[in-house]
């Protein structure tokens, strides 16, 4: 079936199942087309508990409609591709936090929002990329474990005298982009500024004019007087930017930065997804009550 035709055909269903599509910026065009709302990790969130829907497509990643189901338990959250996952997320289980905060019993654990729900029920507070300084200033222990991202939690080190018990965990997407990668577009495109995810490493963060989440980047080069960015994330969200200000020029620091679990989000599954009301995320409720503590305080941090 033609795009157009499978758009219609969600927009329909959409309707009479009285659902919405929450979608993230690293997802395929034609999805975040249909989509309701395209944000960061943040914003997602405050849109599934802000909004009335009975239903939410979540066209993302597993942990995403995991979280939307954990503060919004009385919606049925679908997922339309079953293992779209994020590695990063499995880089962390609740048996090897557990041996941490043993080695750390003063510390807090703040996780970040891509990890399992049982991780997330075993940590003090939740945080995303644009929400993470806040939040770990926001905790009165001297000492944090932050899990499992070491490339964001090395950010947030340089903005806190917390004492950070980093994780190796990383986002493959952003820890392959290489300091090579922007010394050679800072050549090609001098005057060009550089706004970077705090998923890359320090090394790469160091070239950057701003570190902020994908919403953030997005605002930032519409606010900005540059007429030129390098853009360090995935780089799906170059298209984006693209359209929004065609006035202005974006380059993706690396062509090699593309995130494939996003992109198994295609409008077919989404549409396969209305028909059979499939794939429902749901959390045993043990667990999602100590999770959405620690969700519910990050978004007290950051207002919902
Ligand atoms: P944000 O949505 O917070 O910018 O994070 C990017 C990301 O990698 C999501 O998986
Ligand atoms: Fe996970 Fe990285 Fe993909 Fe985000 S971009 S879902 S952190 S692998």
């Amino acid at each position: 079936m033609e795009d157009r035709l499978i758009a219609e055909e969600i927009k329909k269903l959409k309707e009479e199942r009285n659902a919405i599509i929450l979608a993230h910026f690293y997802t395929r065009r034609e999805v975040r087309e249909v989509a309701d709302f395209v944000g960061d990790s943040l914003s997602l969130c405050r849109e599934a508990v802000n909004s009335k829907a009975d239903v939410i497509v979540f066209a993302g990643v597993h942990f995403m409609a995991e979280s939307a189901s954990i503060i919004s338990p009385k919606k049925l959250v679908l997922l339309p591709v079953p293992d779209a996952g994020c590695p990063m997320a499995d880089m962390v289980t609740v048996e090897a936090l557990r041996k941490e905060k043993e080695k750390h019993p003063d510390a807090a654990v703040v996780c970040y929002v891509n990890s399992s729900a049982a991780v997330k029920a075993e940590s003090d507070i939740c945080c995303t990329s644009s929400n993470a300084v806040n939040v770990v200033n926001s905790v009165e222990n001297r000492e944090i474990i932050f899990v499992p991202d070491k490339n964001l939690g090395a950010f947030v080190s340089l903005h806190t005298d917390k004492k950070i018990h980093l994780w190796p965990g990383f986002c493959h997407v952003h820890e392959n982009i290489g300091k090579e990668d922007i010394e050679e577009l800072k050549n090609l495109h001098p005057g060009a500024e550089f706004l970077a995810h705090p998923e890359c490493r320090p090394e790469v963060l160091n070239f950057a004019a701003h570190i902020l989440s994908t919403s953030g980047i997005v605002k930032e080069a519409g606010r900005s007087e540059a007429t030129e960015f390098i853009i360090g994330t995935e780089k799906e969200i170059v298209q984006n930017l693209k359209r929004k200000y065609p006035d202005k020029k974006f380059y993706p620091v690396s062509k090699k930065a593309v995130c494939y679990n996003m992109k198994k989000v295609t409008l077919e599954s989404i549409l396969n997804s209305f028909q059979s009301m499939e794939y429902e995320v749901k959390v045993p409720e043990h667990v999602r009550t100590k999770a959405k503590k620690a969700l519910d305080r990050m978004l007290a941090v950051s207002g919902t």
